[in-house]
């Protein structure tokens, strides 16, 4: 049991856990706290499914991305045998940083002594290391977590002992499948690195609260005055909210668009985006005619890396208006709004960062999964209530 004046004292947390009509947000200190976000990371990063990156990414034998995820670097790869895997991209000789950006190889050969991995992690080739007694390559492959798939999305997960990814996303599988996100492909990416922690860009994504106030000249005009209803997807652990409107077109969907939406979307659907999180890391908007996705990093409490990508059907991304449509109506206001919420998001680090920061209450209208991504993460840190 954690001493009383603990961060990780469960007392500490009793006014968030209340029913948001009551309830309290997280004290700040667990937004700059060193030692509550190593148990974050722990407890969630070390735990969940996190996205990785998209299937089309890396069609080919030997197609690869880097990334660093929660201070390990990896190397996302498409083996001979089409499989995708997910590596240390550290070398098992002396540990050189194997590889960066992305990009296609035969083999893997470490930069610094040459070692070479296949391109499923075995060690191939050691050279001058005849005299090293009892060395056997066969016990050096490059180390791997679990890499999964789903709707063109490639997961990652450092739990051996996961539950498997298609289980773990429960109801939402078939709910969006109408959408065969499989068949579309990334069009934009767009990088950022906030100067904020994770949490508050998490929470920012999920309350549709300050879109009035902080995107009134770039967001709210494609929905002015959403209606959200919240439910959970059958079998769906995580929130699930869907928000509908009496906006033209779906809401989410520039006024004036010429691009087609899915084909074989129910009527609800086309009439409505579906903005979902699939604790901790999928935060996936879906209106009828694309996805956009947000994979993001915490690199310290202090910081956090997010790309946001864009993803079209391919038979839209082949139309004649393709370019021009998303340069003029779909791109811009992308670069405005994540504009706008890194902005809002460095606002509220900074700002909770004093010692007289003391917070009050929830909307219990506007931010009821802002409440419930608090209580999820203190599920994780501390332990279910
Ligand atoms: S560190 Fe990779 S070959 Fe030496
Ligand atoms: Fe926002």
């Amino acid at each position: 049991m954690p001493a009383r004046d603990s961060i990780f004292a469960p007392e500490r947390y009793a006014a968030t856990r209340l029913p948001i009509e009551e309830a309290t947000p997280l004290p700040p200190d667990v937004y700059f706290s060193e030692e509550w976000y190593e148990r974050e990371v722990e407890t969630i990063f070390r735990k969940e499914w996190l996205v990785a990156t998209r299937e089309e990414e890396i069609p080919n034998p030997g197609d690869y991305v880097r990334l660093d995820i929660v201070d390990e670097p990896l190397v996302i790869i498409r083996g001979d045998d089409g499989v995708i895997r997910a590596l240390s991209a550290s070398c098992r000789h002396r540990g050189s940083e194997l590889m960066a950006g992305s990009g296609n190889c035969r083999k893997i050969v470490c930069p610094y002594h040459s070692w070479t991995y296949a391109l499923d992690g075995r060690l191939q080739a050691t050279p001058s290391m005849q005299d090293a007694v009892d060395f056997d390559k066969n016990d050096y492959p490059l180390p791997s977590l679990r890499a999964e798939t789903w709707a063109g999305f490639v997961f990652i997960n450092f739990d051996p002992d996961a539950t498997p990814l298609l289980q773990s996303l429960g109801g939402l599988v078939d709910r969006l499948a109408s959408y065969r996100m499989e068949d579309m492909v990334v069009t934009k990416k767009w990088e950022n690195r906030f100067q904020s922690n994770w949490k508050i860009w998490v929470e920012n994504s999920r309350e549709g609260y300050h879109v009035r106030t902080v995107h009134r000249g770039s967001l709210d005009t494609f929905y002015p005055g959403a209606v959200r209803t919240a439910f959970h997807a059958e079998g769906e652990p995580m929130v699930y909210a869907i928000n509908s409107s009496d906006n033209e077109n779906g809401l989410y969907v520039p006024r004036g668009h010429t691009l087609p939406f899915v084909d074989g979307l129910s009527d609800s659907d086309n009439e409505a985006t579906h903005f979902i999180i699939h604790y901790p890391h999928l935060l996936l908007n879906v209106p009828p005619d694309r996805i956009t996705f947000h994979q993001y990093f915490p690199e310290g409490p202090d910081w956090v890396r997010i790309t946001s990508w864009c993803c079209f059907p391919k038979s839209t991304v082949e139309l004649p208006n393709f370019e021009t449509d998303v340069e003029e109506m779909y791109y811009p206001s992308m670069d405005m709004f994540l504009a706008e919420d890194k902005g809002v998001c460095e606002l509220v680090h900074r700002g909770i960062g004093g010692h007289m920061a003391s917070l009050s209450r929830y909307s219990p209208s506007e931010e009821r999964t802002v409440h419930e991504f608090s209580n999820y993460v203190l599920d994780r840190v501390l332990g279910p209530k």
